[in-house]
């Protein structure tokens, strides 16, 4: 079957076995099966970070469990457990609509809520790594379900421990959200203020910081529906102080955001000034609203993304000296 509609690049890879699974249990039969054929596993979410370079054969699982399920409550707090296959925004909207605060900064991510752990979301100053309670998830060996509490999952920038040391040893079945009844609103990232005042809002809503968050994203990330695109392609740098110290001689301007390991650095102005902004290489470029969006104009292949992607990072690394890695995985 065509892989098109299942990632959000839009690539036409195929795959030859395919399996919506939505149940533990039908995840845990088709991984067998798997096994006993000798197959290659693909496990999809959303298909928001993933490039696909070529076509798989073996079997693409989609994780379709779904439900939302109130653990247990107290005066302050709600756990919540979420099945792996929900849309993130379609939960996104069900907190908001509860009033339960903490994720109303992470509206409009791509993808669904078993790919949110992978990575650590994050957007606007909040990571999802802050809201997190636990997850459960299939071991692909042994066919049982273990309990991942966040100190387990090794959250970092756009890290887990699912990307790392247990890459492709495990499916995310469901995550257990820890949010909040009273919010603790965070519109400290300059634009959600300057959006908030220009709409005249003076008391503040979840509502209010989710539909500004909305306009930021919609003013400045294509739609998948219209531009194939797996949003951000590259993390942002860290780079350390000496470093940054000397290449603001050389570039005033550059921005650049301390933190524990040093100083983050936007890709996207690390691209833009190496000059990629708006360029197009036949069907694949980078979007002109934002540098670190590289997007699949309808006929792009993930092989044409693959070699944009390296020759911006060599442009990059040749400009300012500095490595991008992709937050995107590819397949
Ligand atoms: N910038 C440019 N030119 C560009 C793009 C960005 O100069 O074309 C500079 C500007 O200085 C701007 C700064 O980069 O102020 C930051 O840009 P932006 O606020 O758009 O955020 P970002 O650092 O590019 C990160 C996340 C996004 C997330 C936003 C908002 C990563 C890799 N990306 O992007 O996440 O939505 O912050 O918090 O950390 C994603 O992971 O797919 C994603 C979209």
């Amino acid at each position: 079957i065509s892989l098109k509609s299942l990632n959000t690049f839009g690539f036409d890879q195929k795959a030859r076995f395919f399996l919506k699974a939505s149940s533990a249990q039908e995840l845990i039969d088709a991984l067998s099966w798997a096994k006993e054929n000798m197959l290659e596993v693909l496990i999809l979410g959303g298909g928001s970070n993933i490039l696909l370079t070529r076509d798989f054969g073996g079997l693409v699982i989609k994780v379709d469990i779904k439900g939302i399920q109130t653990l247990r409550e107290d005066e302050d707090l709600v756990w919540v457990k979420v099945g792996a296959g929900e849309i993130w925004q379609d939960w996104v909207s069900f907190a908001i609509d509860n009033n339960w605060a903490g994720i109303e900064n992470l509206s409009l991510i791509p993808g669904t809520v078993g790919a949110s752990p992978m990575q650590n979301i994050g957007a606007y100053g909040v990571e999802i790594k802050e809201v997190f309670d636990s997850l459960e998830a299939l071991n692909r060996s042994t066919l049982e379900i273990e309990t991942f509490t966040a100190e387990a999952c090794e959250f970092g920038y756009r890290e887990s421990v699912f990307k790392n040391k247990l890459k492709d040893q495990y499916v995310i079945c469901s995550v257990t959200f820890r949010l909040e009844k009273k919010p603790n609103f965070r519109v400290d990232y300059g634009a959600i203020q300057d959006v908030l005042n220009q709409k005249g809002i003076v008391d503040l809503s979840l509502r209010a910081v989710s539909e500004a968050v909305i306009e930021i994203r919609k003013s400045k990330l294509p739609d998948p529906k219209e531009i194939g695109n797996s949003g951000s392609f590259f993390k942002n740098p860290t780079i350390n102080r000496e470093k940054f110290d000397s290449l603001r001689l050389a570039f005033p301007q550059i921005p650049g955001y301390p933190n524990e390991e040093g100083v983050k650095v936007p890709a996207g102005w690390l691209i833009e000034q190496a000059g990629w902004k708006g360029h197009r290489d036949g069907e694949v470029g980078v979007h002109s609203k934002q540098a670190l969006v590289l997007v699949n104009f309808g006929k792009g292949s993930g092989r044409e993304i693959q070699l944009l992607s390296e020759k911006i990072r060599l442009s990059v690394k040749e400009k300012f000296g500095i490595e991008l890695h992709p937050e995107v995985n590819f397949i």
